[in-house]
């Protein structure tokens, strides 16, 4: 039986309790993280459905070396390849950041390609997932945008021609190709301008846009529930009643399946709709 709680205790419990009623009343934010925190996930589920959470994690990693980088490096040629130098050599364990963060944005691709298999291989890429599927091929783009950016700002040798290579190519694309290569060079040839404007989109506008889609991505994962593996109980008896995906809330839009009714769905006892 359970023991009755002191007047002490119900008054402490009143006391913690309190500023956590006031932000719910305020914003409902501590329902939607209860929903986050005891939402349904397939039986099945298993280690390969971490690697999401593990790309997100060396995201983050790449995020917070990079605002500390970002304290001491100067983006212009006179000065840039000194300040690597220092924060290399001379700054406290400066070398430890500047290492994460360099061999982190290997692991954070490498992370992504092997979610971005898993997801495949699972067929979790298909209805009603698709959205989802394409919110992750923006991530890939900006991802790799990111690791391009990056690579010039140490301005040295590798760095600078590795810019001219990757910037020749994506010159030879059709129709947009010169203009893209314009645009990325800020002129007719690598300099001052390249670098100030890859370290704005390195620094703002693709770190930016990949936080925007990472949460975009991350609400649909919460909205739509995670795929089962297909050797998985749950598999065949996906999608669930009503065209709705299994684990997927009423919302204000209840998908359906297209075109004429769309293809049988199972019920959970295996009758066909
Ligand atoms: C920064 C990059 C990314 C992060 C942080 C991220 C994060 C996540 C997380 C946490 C999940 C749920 C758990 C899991 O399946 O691992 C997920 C699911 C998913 N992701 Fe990503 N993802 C990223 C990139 C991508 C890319 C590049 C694609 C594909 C082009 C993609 C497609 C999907 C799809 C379709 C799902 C739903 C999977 C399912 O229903 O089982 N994601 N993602």
């Amino acid at each position: 039986m359970a023991r009755k709680k002191s007047k002490r205790q119900q008054q402490m419990e009143a006391l913690l309790l309190a500023p956590v009623d006031w932000l719910e009343e305020r914003s409902g934010l501590v329902g939607a993280l209860k929903y986050f925190l005891f939402r349904k996930v397939p039986r099945a589920t298993n280690w390969f459905h971490t690697l999401g959470s593990a790309t997100l994690t060396a995201f983050i990693v790449q995020l917070v070396t990079g605002v500390v980088l970002a304290m001491y490096y100067k983006p212009d040629p006179e000065s840039a390849w000194d300040s690597i130098n220092y924060i290399t050599n001379d700054l406290t364990l400066g070398w430890l950041v500047r290492g994460t963060h360099r061999w982190g944005a290997s692991v954070f691709i490498i992370l992504l390609f092997l979610h971005m298999g898993r997801v495949f291989l699972f067929g979790a890429y298909k209805y009603p997932r698709e959205l989802n599927w394409l919110v992750g091929a923006a991530i890939l783009i900006l991802a790799m945008l990111e690791g391009f950016t990056g690579y010039l700002l140490p301005w040295d040798e590798t760095a600078y021609w590795a810019t001219v290579v990757g910037i020749n190519i994506n010159a030879t694309a059709p129709i947009a190709g010169p203009f893209i290569a314009d645009f990325l060079r800020g002129g007719t040839e690598i300099g001052n301008d390249t670098l100030a404007r890859f370290y704005s989109l390195h620094m703002l506008l693709v770190p930016g846009a990949l936080i925007g889609l990472i949460t975009l991505h991350l609400y649909l994962v919460i909205r739509l529930g995670v795929t089962p593996p297909p050797w998985g109980d749950d598999a065949e008896t996906e999608p669930s009643t009503n065209g709705r995906p299994a684990g997927a809330r009423e919302g204000l839009v209840d998908p359906k399946p297209r075109g004429n009714g769309g293809p049988a769905l199972k019920t959970r006892s295996g009758v066909d709709e």
